[in-house]
């Protein structure tokens, strides 16, 4: 296989705002009077927003009207957008520019696949936004993660078939999203949790992109 782009995956790859949408989750579940533990949140890692609340009510046997579900929405992204607020290029992950700058000193496309309706203003924080050359859009496709839809729109948008191009994700949802895309998957995290993906890095900055490469 020659891999001609790699597809990253925003949070918790290129950034830590993983941990802020945790914050704003489990926020919102001791709101409806459920517990909320990090072991909880994998689950809802890659997940949309809308997805990710359904996961919650479901494990806590809760419903809620359709307007208290739309407002419990609208809080935790509040919530979420007053953690992010003060991101800046420093709060990029150790070693993702060096990665960029290898990745195209090759000629290899970069692409951004994330399930965020917030992506482009967190990218654009963190200042990394005209390095990309295809950004994914979440809100127009019509299946999130773990369906491949967003991987396959940035395949597409960069003018590739899906098997020129590699995946990389920090969720389960997302390193399914890239297999059922039939792409290369490189899981962030722990062999034990991403089972699926075909390597693994503990971190993004430990990602080896000569051994991807070769
Ligand atoms: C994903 C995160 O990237 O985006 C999820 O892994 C998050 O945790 C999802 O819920 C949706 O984000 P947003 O910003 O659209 O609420
Ligand atoms: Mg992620």
């Amino acid at each position: 296989m020659t891999v001609k782009a790699f597809i990253f995956d925003l949070d918790g790859v290129l950034t830590d705002t993983a941990e802020f949408h945790f914050i704003a989750w489990q926020a919102t579940a001791h709101h409806l009077g459920l517990e909320f533990t990090r072991e909880d949140n994998e689950a809802l890692k890659g997940v949309d927003r809308v997805g990710s609340l359904q996961l919650i009510l479901d494990k806590g046997k809760l419903t809620v009207s359709e307007e208290q579900f739309e407002q419990l929405l609208a809080d935790k992204n509040k919530h979420y957008l007053e953690l992010i607020n003060d991101i800046n290029p420093g709060n990029l992950f150790p070693g993702v520019l060096d990665c960029f700058a290898v990745l195209k000193a090759k000629g290899i496309k970069i692409g951004l696949a994330s399930a965020s309706k917030n992506a482009a203003f967190v990218v654009d924080k963190l200042g990394i936004a005209d390095l990309f050359d295809f950004i994914g859009d979440a809100a127009s496709v019509a299946n999130s993660k773990p369906a491949p839809d967003i991987f396959l729109s940035v395949a597409q948008g960069l003018g590739l078939a899906p098997e020129d191009c590699l995946g990389v994700e920090d969720a389960v949802a997302g390193v399914s999203a890239i297999k059922a895309a039939a792409m290369y998957a490189v899981g962030i995290g722990e062999k034990s949790v991403l089972t699926q993906a075909d390597i693994v890095f503990p971190t993004t900055g430990e990602m080896d992109v000569q051994q991807l490469l070769s």
